[in-house]
């Protein structure tokens, strides 16, 4: 038995191998193109563990995909692969649609003609597990509720509209060619391994380094967070004890607004790292906002409670914590990536918000 996995030097994917094989010997097949998100020292902990096979390759490839699936034979394939970051996606928004869309029909296609020849058994068995977003949702009202899995598809940024198109594809993969799929909709992430891209890696980075904490706008645009540990068990719940053709929400039931989050973790360090200047919170600076920001996103995780008996075990006062520690032990791994591009990435995307 294998598991290809697709984006597994990303953020959650790299999680998710450390986290299975820590847990199983059923080996991985990793697929990652290693753009800028992606990481081989985040697997640094698997170098010569033969149960771990890093392919270097593109998902819209199809005759690679084809080639790892007839070699393998995996039992079920588990992609995170996409381009991820919604600011990234405003400024060049190809990259989203090229990789979320055209990516995840490529899976799809060769993961369909794999399965129909597998033998009876082999195909009941079979799984293709496509991690989503919330942000498929769209904006919810200040007293709107939650999103549960039969909320309406309404997404507003070019990421959030290339993860629903890329959704859509795997429903109807299942609905029209009977391909036994799982969609998990998430919401957002924090720990370790994150990209200094996103609010708390970068928050945390910006304020060790003295630098500016940028927040959009007026910060009171809420999130609801979940430590990645949590949404890696969920997606082994879902993989495990998922209906086929079934969707499941996963979320922290942790909703705050941005500009809490920025305190928290100001307080953190204030505490583990204190600055010689004043408290960390000195460093907030309010800067324009994202077009088309979405106000609110809130997850209803009632579905994967009841069905599957999923609950996150941090809460974020844990995992928060947790992830400062990490990111404070880790200070090499952080500054080996913000050198390169991302210091391109920071010009381009804060320059233009003073
Ligand atoms: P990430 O940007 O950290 O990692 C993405 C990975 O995909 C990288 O390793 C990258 O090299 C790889 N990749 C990109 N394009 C590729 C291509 N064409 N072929 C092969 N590999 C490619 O992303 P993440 O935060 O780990 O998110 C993983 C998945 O989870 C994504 O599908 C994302 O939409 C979803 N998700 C993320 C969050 C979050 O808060 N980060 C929340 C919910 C859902
Ligand atoms: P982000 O981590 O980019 O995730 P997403 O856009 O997928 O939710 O952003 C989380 C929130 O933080 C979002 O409302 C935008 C805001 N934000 C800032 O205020 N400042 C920043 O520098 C960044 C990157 C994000």
């Amino acid at each position: 038995m294998t598991l290809l996995v697709t984006g597994g030097a990303g953020f959650i994917g790299s999680n998710f191998v450390l986290d299975w094989l820590a847990r199983s010997d059923e080996p991985v097949v990793n697929l990652d193109l290693l753009t800028y998100a992606g990481n081989l020292r985040n697997l640094g902990p698997l170098q010569g563990d033969a149960r771990h096979v890093f392919v270097q390759g593109d998902i819209c490839d199809r005759a690679l995909v084809d080639r790892l699936l007839a070699e393998h034979r995996p039992r079920a394939l588990v992609h995170f692969a996409a381009e991820s970051h919604v600011d990234r996606s405003i400024l060049g928004p190809g990259a989203f649609v090229r990789t979320n869309v055209e990516g995840t029909f490529t899976l799809l296609e060769g993961a369909r003609t794999h399965w129909s020849a597998l033998a009876e058994a082999e195909r009941a068995a079979f799984r293709f597990l496509h991690v989503s977003t919330d942000e498929v949702y769209g904006s919810l009202a200040p007293d709107a509720p939650a999103f549960t899995e039969a909320h309406p598809y309404e997404p507003s940024s070019p990421y959030s509209a290339s993860k629903a198109a890329s959704d859509h594809l795997v429903r109807a993969w299942h609905h029209t060619y009977g391909l036994p799929v799982l969609t998990t909709n998430c919401s957002n992430n924090y720990g370790p391994y994150q990209f200094p891209e996103k609010l708390i890696p970068l928050v945390i980075a910006n304020a060790l380094a003295g630098q500016p904490l940028p927040v959009y706008g007026d910060g009171m645009q809420v999130r609801d967070w979940l430590y990645v540990g949590d949404h890696c068990s969920a997606i082994r719940a879902v993989l495990a004890r998922g209906g086929a053709g079934q969707t499941y929400n996963i979320g922290g039931w942790n909703e705050q607004p941005n500009i809490e989050i920025v305190h928290t973790i100001c307080a953190l360090l204030d505490e583990l790292r204190p600055r010689a200047e004043g408290p960390h919170a000195r460093l907030v600076t309010h800067v324009s906002d994202r077009p088309g920001h979405d106000r609110r996103y809130a997850i209803d995780a009632r579905k994967i409670e009841r069905e599957l008996g999923w609950r996150p075990a941090e809460t974020f006062a844990s995992g928060i914590r947790r992830t400062v520690q990490w990111y404070l032990e880790h200070a090499g791994w952080v500054a080996e990536v913000q050198s390169g591009s991302y210091r391109d990435w920071v010009a381009a995307n804060y320059e233009q918000r003073r």
